[in-house]
Formats: C-alpha cells, structure tokens, sequence
C-alpha cells in the first residue's frame, strides 16, 4: 500500500520539476534580444564618434585619424544617404590599410533581414547592421 501511494504521488512531484525544464529549455531557444540601432550606437560608435555622432567623442583625440563627421554623411554624398558604403564601413569590408576604426562584423551579426541599398535588391543583411544605417539616417543634418 505504500508503495502504491508512493507511486500516485510521483507525478505530483514531479510536476515542479517538469516545469522548470519546460521553462529552462524555452529559455534556451529563445531569440537574444535585439538592441535598437540607437542602443548600438551609443554602445560602440559614441566613444569615437559622440554621442550626437559629430566626430568628437571621448577616445578622438587619442587617435590617429579623426573619427567622421556622421551627421554629414549625406550631405557629403550630394544629399543621397550612402547607407550600402556606411554598412560596408562597420562591418569591415574596407579598403585595407590605415584603418582606424574597428571592425564591427562579428559583433553584429544577427538574424538577417531583407535590405534595399537603393537599387531594388533586396540582400539579406543583418538586423543590427540595418537598424544602425537606419538610425544614422535620423541624425543627418
Ligand atoms: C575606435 C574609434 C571608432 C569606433 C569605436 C567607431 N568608429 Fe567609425 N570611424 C572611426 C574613424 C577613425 C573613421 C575614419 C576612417 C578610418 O580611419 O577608419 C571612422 C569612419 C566611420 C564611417 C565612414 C564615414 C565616412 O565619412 O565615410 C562610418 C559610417 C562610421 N565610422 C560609423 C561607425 C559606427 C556606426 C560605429 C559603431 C558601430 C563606429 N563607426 C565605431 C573611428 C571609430
């Protein structure tokens, strides 16, 4: 009779701690969270290029080659946002040499995304890439 009892209670018991790996294991395949390009941006670009973008964060003057001028990015293009040579840029896939700024490539990668560099093709592009070329649309002079 105890035995039995034993037994019915069983799931009982059980129960909590299929629940905890019901939950762990949903906790595990779950998506990382995306930062918002805003977030990114202050994160990993503010320290040399500002918290408004301008080219005179905290670490610009300890370099050799002055951080750019984000805010005038278009302006420099004849007023067309360059967002394929922006992200091309933070990547990392630059001409080789005298390269000052840090490749971001590795840091960013996440789930890619449909992106429209302008010319109508849409390139799978990863969603912290394209959410930092979008917020650097918004502080365009
Ligand atoms: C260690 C300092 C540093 C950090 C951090 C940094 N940059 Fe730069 N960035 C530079 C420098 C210096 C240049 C000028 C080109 C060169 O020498 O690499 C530059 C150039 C650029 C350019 C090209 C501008 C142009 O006029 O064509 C873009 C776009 C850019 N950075 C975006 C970013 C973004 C976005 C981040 C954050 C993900 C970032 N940078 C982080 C130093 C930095």
């Amino acid at each position: 009779m105890l035995i039995w009892d034993k037994r019915k209670d069983a799931p009982m018991k059980l129960a909590p701690v299929l629940v905890l790996a019901a939950l762990s294991l949903a906790a595990c395949t779950q998506q990382p969270e995306i930062p918002t390009g805003r977030a990114d941006f202050t994160a990993l670009c503010a320290g040399c290029h500002g918290d408004g973008g301008k080219g005179d964060g905290e670490m610009a003057a300890l370099l050799d080659k002055k951080p750019a001028n984000l805010t005038t990015l278009s302006k420099r293009n004849g007023g067309a946002f360059p967002g394929t040579r922006v992200m091309a840029q933070i990547w990392g896939y630059a001409k080789p040499g005298g390269r000052v700024m840090p490749e971001f490539g590795p840091l960013l990668d996440s789930e890619v995304v449909p992106y429209d560099g302008g010319d109508g093709i849409l390139t799978p592009t990863p969603i912290r890439l394209v959410q930092l070329e979008q917020y650097l649309r918004t502080i365009q002079e």
